[in-house]
């Protein structure tokens, strides 16, 4: 009886919350009525929250970041959405300190709670007993030195060498290990902080930021949109804000400010382009934040603030489709929601179509196909890695992380095989047709999380059935339910990449490399990653005498340079590697390069060396992937 009236409330507020939601980013409103079940959130194997008892709604977090112990002192207070007979509420957290927990907003009492037994990949419980009335619980903490989120920098670890950093990595599952919350990406709230900083340091969340340095180092955040826990983002550090177009601008020490305001320029006609394609960009501003080095990925789709690696400082341009990608976010991702993380390729697999759509309507068909075929090539080279380690089961789009940490589905598979499956449907349905139905899609699911299942049921009928599309649901299920990839991938044509081919031949049977004058670096990337696995280190010479590979500023051409180095031995890129292996946290680009290394002729070694004198640069999730690659060992540990 109560469990049903409950429901019923639940699904109303949550439709207001959704309508508000929409109202605020004028798209237009939803139809959302035929998909009642998508407000029940599904079961989420990654998280110990129990939303159908209380779902958190709102978080207010007041917080004090200590450089000196390198902690966050704070109270987290939960507005939550219960089912009145509900006695607890069950929040994840990972080695936070629990100091005690109220229940009340304006008066607060103190109430029991227990932290459950603690799991490796998931943390622990906690359980919070709630009184009958209870709408808010206040969680007094403090984050652990072993915060998996965080990544607490001295000042020689940034680019002033004259401040402190820290910045949050909270996808997949890592927002409770600096907040207690409902860390599930099928359950949103909205959230407002008060942050205390050091006086001199800015701070800046994945909300309404401020632009100007306060002289106390008090900041406060709103986020209006309801979020789900992964997209919580912190960064503190001496930043300076440089506005670009009437509604983005970026962030970044001060040292870096001109050349990270060079490099987005053209990022206000990036979001015209996404809106021109998908709808309305619904989260008011967007802005880039610039990071340290050693952030472990190349881009962050923290809402209204992308974190970035300055590693996409090519000084020409040329790697600013990773911006397209975080920006498409805004979308795939931030606005529709995968509800698990097994059903991560929904994010990711759409936002890297509309990356690549957004470059072609900005640069052109030939340029997208360009960044099409590259991922490609890396794709068909993981699928095959992953067969033969006998992890066929991870090349189907829907994953089973049963048991497992959902970083191990951040594959090329939910990106790229994603990318080729939606494609794919592009090409049987054709473009106009195609894009409106995305289009829809958006609006009809804003704020909402979807599962793997959803969509395709979703599909079906809106895409396929209402056009009479020719398609058995067959030949779909294949993309998404069975390994490696369908015969029905299309590959993309690239005159641009064929002539690159062509070039390469000529110069490995004749010795004339030509025709090179006007290659980009995506031309560049394409010739590296096609050299003979066994070229000898003569060629390498000649190359790098001719172009400079070696001394490039240019990380992607860094990397595909260096591991090719690795493989030939070519001797004088090992010590600019060592520097890059040292200065750079980017798991992309660690990963193979760790690899290489390991694989080689006293690579080994030489791996473990860098590695002992790199490991204290890394973000927790750089470590977790390259401790595996190198086999560091707890009596390796430095720190
Ligand atoms: N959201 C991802 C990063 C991520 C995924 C972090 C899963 C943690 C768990 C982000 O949008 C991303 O895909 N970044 C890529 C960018 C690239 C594909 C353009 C990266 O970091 O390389
Ligand atoms: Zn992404």
């Amino acid at each position: 009886m109560f469990k049903l009236k409950w429901l019923l409330i639940g699904i109303t507020l949550f439709y207001l919350s959704c309508e508000t939601g929409k109202k605020e980013v004028s798209s237009p409103p939803g139809t959302p009525n035929d998909e009642n079940l998508m407000t029940t959130p599904v079961k989420d194997i990654h998280s110990y929250a129990r939303p159908e008892q209380a779902i958190m709604k709102h978080l207010v977090w007041d917080a004090k970041v200590d450089f000196d112990s390198n902690r966050i002192q704070a109270k987290a207070s939960i507005q939550i959405l219960r089912d009145p007979t509900a006695e607890a509420i069950v929040l994840d957290t990972k080695n936070l300190h629990i100091e005690r927990v109220t229940l009340g907003e304006t008066s607060e009492s103190e109430t029991s709670f227990q932290l459950g037994r603690t799991d490796a990949i998931l943390g622990s419980p906690l359980t919070i007993s709630l009184q009958k009335e209870s709408e808010w619980v206040n969680i007094y903490y403090y984050t652990d030195s072993l915060a998996e989120a965080l990544q607490w920098l001295e000042p020689q670890q940034t680019d002033s060498k004259t401040a402190p950093f820290l910045f949050t990595q909270s996808q997949a599952i890592l927002a409770r290990s600096w907040i207690p919350l409902q860390d599930s990406p099928g359950i949103r709230f909205t959230y407002e902080a008060r942050v205390e900083v050091p006086p001199g340091l800015m701070a800046l969340m994945s909300a309404e930021n401020p632009q100007k340095l306060d002289p106390q180092g008090i900041y406060s955040f709103k986020m209006e949109q309801p979020i789900p826990a992964y997209l919580m983002a912190l960064a503190v550090g001496e930043l300076q804000f440089q506005q670009l177009g009437g509604r983005s601008g970026v962030y970044a020490e001060p040292g870096l400010l001109p050349a990270v305001a060079y490099e987005f320029a053209e990022l206000e006609s990036m979001i015209t382009a996404a809106e021109e394609l998908y709808g309305n960009y619904g989260w008011g501003r967007y802005d880039i934040l610039v990071l340290p080095a050693s952030f472990p990925f190349g881009g962050m789709e923290n809402p209204r603030l992308t974190f970035a690696t300055p590693t996409i400082l090519a000084g020409d341009r040329s790697l600013t489709s990773l911006v397209a990608h975080e920006l498409a976010h805004s979308w795939s991702g931030n606005l529709v929601t995968n509800a698990t993380w097994e059903d991560f390729w929904l994010n990711e697999g759409f936002t890297v179509y509309f990356e690549y759509r957004i470059m072609e309507a900005l640069y052109g068909r030939d340029y997208s196909e360009m960044l099409a075929l590259l991922s490609l090539q890396d794709l068909k080279q993981e699928v095959e890695e992953m067969i033969q380690k006998d992890q066929a089961q991870d090349t189907h789009l829907k994953l089973d992380l049963k048991g497992r940490n959902p970083d191990d589905g951040v594959t090329a598979i939910a990106y790229d095989k994603g990318y080729y499956f939606l494609r794919w449907l592009e090409g049987r349905v054709g473009r106009e047709i195609w894009d409106s139905f995305i289009k829809e899609y958006f609006e009809k699911h804003a704020f909402r999380s979807m599962t793997t299942e959803q969509f395709l049921d979703y599909m079906l009928r809106n895409l396929i059935e209402r056009n009479h599309i020719n398609i058995y649901p067959d030949d779909i299920y294949l993309w998404v339910y069975s390994e490696g990839l369908p015969e029905s991938l299309i590959a993309p044509q690239s005159a641009r990449f064929s002539e690159v081919e062509q070039s390469l031949s000529n110069w490995l049977t004749e010795g004339q490399l030509s025709n090179t004058d006007n290659w980009s670096t995506h031309e560049w990337l394409h010739f590296l990653k096609n050299l003979p696995a066994d070229i000898d280190t003569v060629s390498l010479a000649q190359l790098d005498q001719k172009f400079n590979f070696t001394s490039s500023r240019n990380a992607e051409l860094q990397s595909a340079w260096y591991l090719q180095a690795i493989k030939s031995q070519y001797q004088p890129a090992y010590a600019p590697l060592e520097e890059f292996l040292i200065r750079v946290g980017r798991r992309k680009f660690l990963v193979p390069l760790y690899k290489a290394l390991v694989a080689s002729t006293d690579g080994k070694e030489m791996a473990m060396e860098i590695y002992e004198q790199a490991r204290p640069n890394y973000h927790y999730v750089a470590v977790r992937s390259v401790d595996e690659i190198v086999e560091w060992t707890d009596e390796d540990r430095t720190r």
